[in-house]
């Protein structure tokens, strides 16, 4: 399978799914990553491993539509199966996502259904929370609230402070959305009527 991954930043996760593809057992590949930002971090790293890497600016288009239609071409290339969003901090439009519905995925730090949104190693904390995590979910038009495909927990520790408890649910992040990805890829799991369905034997 061809995945194309979204990022806007550092692109950690997006190095974890490129070096994960790279078994010969691995269902899927990474064609092509695609940044909102010129300046993405992760641009040069997907370089690095081969990859075909597009940085699409959202000031260089005019409209939310616009900048959209942009990535739509560059996908239209690159044929992608799978889309992965890693560190992608932009909202995609209804539409978009009707383009690939069901094909979308994207990596969250929370153990959703809570924490939704941004800022969420604070608000865990805030809520004095004694373990936190990631999810991987399909995207739905709803902001984090996609069908969910997997999950990862870690404690928060007396003192944690956001940095401390974002470092320590990265490194779950890291083996959590590759193990999701050769799911996905393999065919076992897949959104059906916007539910997460797993095939009996995965
Ligand atoms: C990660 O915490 C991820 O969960 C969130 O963006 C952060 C940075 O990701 N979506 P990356 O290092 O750019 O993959």
């Amino acid at each position: 399978k061809r995945v194309a991954v979204f990022i806007s930043g550092s692109g950690s996760n997006m190095v974890r799914l490129a070096e994960a593809a790279q078994a010969d057992d691995f269902p899927a590949k990474i064609v092509a990553v695609i940044a909102d930002k010129p300046d993405a971090k992760g641009l040069d790293k997907a370089r690095a491993h081969g990859i075909p890497a597009y940085a699409l600016a959202r000031k260089d288009h005019d409209s939310k539509s616009a900048h959209e239609q942009a990535m739509l071409d560059v996908l239209a290339d690159v044929r992608p199966d799978f889309i992965c969003l890693a560190g992608f901090m932009r909202l995609l439009s209804a539409d978009f996502i009707r383009a690939y519905e069901g094909r979308i995925i994207n990596i969250h730090p929370s153990l959703l259904p809570l924490f939704p949104g941004l800022n969420t190693h604070q608000r865990a904390i805030d809520a004095g929370m004694r373990i936190a995590g990631c999810t991987v979910h399909f995207v739905t038009e709803g902001m984090d609230e996609g069908p969910i495909i997997g999950q990862a927990a870690v404690p928060v520790q007396p003192g944690d402070d956001a940095a401390a408890l974002a470092a320590r649910i990265l490194t779950v992040e890291h083996r959590l959305y590759p193990a999701a990805l050769r799911r996905l890829a393999a065919g076992d799991v897949r959104m059906e009527n916007g539910q997460a369905v797993f095939a009996e034997n995965a």
